[in-house]
């Protein structure tokens, strides 16, 4: 018998009680906006903020609306210019490019190798001939390149690395968690990440400047001594004339649904984990299915599982998993549909870049969501529909 899914594998994870309960207290108020006239200490954004940058062992934090907002700040605040040069992995998501976009930045794409991410060869040429001085590391799809060598490269060429972790809330590389390798990181709390809170964005950072441009520009107007994980009042004067309002802040009552969550994060991902894994497992016994390489530094944390599909008719294998209840997106594909992406898509991009080696590795690329609440006999149904789909199609 053919197996079927029967749950929607778009379903986020609700937020818990807590949440709810922070959420209608603050409603009650009445104070959803984050700054207050006469005060605004305690805010639950300031208070997230605090959390935040203690999780992640960074000095300071900065909650915005959205992760797409996160990168444009953190680069902004990083000193990127209109017309300066910005190094991107070619396998990431359309808001990570828009966001080079948004900043009147030039996007020049680096090549990714079989394991999704970056090639460091290809990033050691493009780095050379390109002059860029900046990178945006996006780790998509919570695939972590080798960082100690990535960050190396870095140092050698001096570039400055921004990290891109909208898929890496928690993950780590070598010991050290990810959003830690570069100047400052984005995080994003849209529905589908590791916290839910439909949209939101938070960056982190231990440059004190950054910190203070990333606030003004977020747009605390003159509140910014509102914020607790920030630097002193000092470092604001330096910068407060010349940063422009572009009105990014996280509400209030975003911050209260998510600073609840916080505490489950490594909960979370270790049931994201087996879930993952034990998917991986079953598919990887599939003659036509071959999983990317994790290396035993990379401590990951999945939200989604990628497969290469082997034998060509993939839109076939797609339209029939997708009948059986688990709708497969496929990288490969002609058109952008949904949340898929590609370097072609982006036609805003300038010049002519030549991604061949990425677009010969994302010609077989599949991906599939995996929502947290899949049981284990779920996952299993999950994977047996995949098989049997190309069993269906292709043998
Ligand atoms: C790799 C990656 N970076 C950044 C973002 C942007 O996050 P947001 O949707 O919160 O703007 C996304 C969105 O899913 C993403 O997939």
């Amino acid at each position: 018998m053919r197996a079927r899914l029967d749950i929607d594998l778009a379903t986020p994870e609700p937020p818990p009680q807590a949440s709810i309960d922070a959420a209608m207290r603050l409603l009650k108020t009445g104070h959803l906006f984050r700054y207050g006239e006469m005060g605004g200490e305690g805010n639950e954004a300031a208070l997230l903020e605090t959390d935040f940058a203690a999780m992640l062992g960074a000095k300071y934090c900065i909650a915005v609306n959205s992760g797409g907002s996160a990168i444009f700040l953190a680069l902004k605040a990083a000193g990127v210019k209109q017309g300066d040069k910005v190094l991107l992995n070619a396998f990431t998501l359309a808001p990570v490019p828009g966001a080079l976009q948004h900043l009147g930045a030039e996007t020049v794409l680096v090549d990714i190798n079989d394991r999704l991410v970056i090639d460091p060869d290809a990033l050691r040429s493009r780095a050379a001939e390109s002059g860029a001085k900046f990178l945006l590391q996006s780790h998509m799809r919570g695939h972590i390149a080798d960082m100690d060598e990535i960050t190396a490269i870095c140092a050698e060429f001096g570039i400055k690395m921004i990290e891109d972790c909208a898929h890496t809330m928690g993950a780590t590389w070598n010991g050290v968690q990810t959003g830690k390798f570069g100047i400052a990181a984005a995080f994003s709390s849209q529905s589908f990440k590791q916290f839910n809170t439909g949209e939101g964005g938070l960056i982190v950072t231990d440059d004190e400047d950054i910190a203070a441009r990333a606030i003004l520009m977020s747009g605390s107007y003159m509140f910014f001594e509102q914020h607790a994980a920030a630097p002193p009042k000092h470092v604001f004067e330096r910068w407060k004339g010349q940063s422009a309002n572009h009105s990014m802040r996280m509400s209030a009552l975003t911050a209260a649904i998510l600073r609840p969550q916080l505490p489950l994060l490594a909960a979370r991902n270790t049931r994201w984990r087996e879930i993952h894994d034990r998917i991986a497992n079953r598919l990887h016994r599939h003659q036509m299915l071959r999983l990317p390489h994790r290396p035993e530094l990379e401590n990951y944390t999945p939200t989604s599982i990628q497969f290469f599909m082997a034998g060509g008719n993939i839109d076939a294998v797609v339209a029939e998993s997708t009948k059986h209840g688990v709708p497969i997106k496929f990288f490969g594909g002609e058109k952008a549909v949904g949340f898929t992406s590609r370097s072609p898509h982006w036609e805003y991009i300038s010049g002519d870049q030549q991604v061949n080696q990425s677009e010969q590795v994302l010609s077989t690329l599949c991906d599939v969501r995996l929502p947290l609440g899949l049981s284990d006999d779920q996952a299993d149904v999950l994977a047996d529909v995949i098989t049997q789909s190309i069993d269906a199609v292709m043998l």
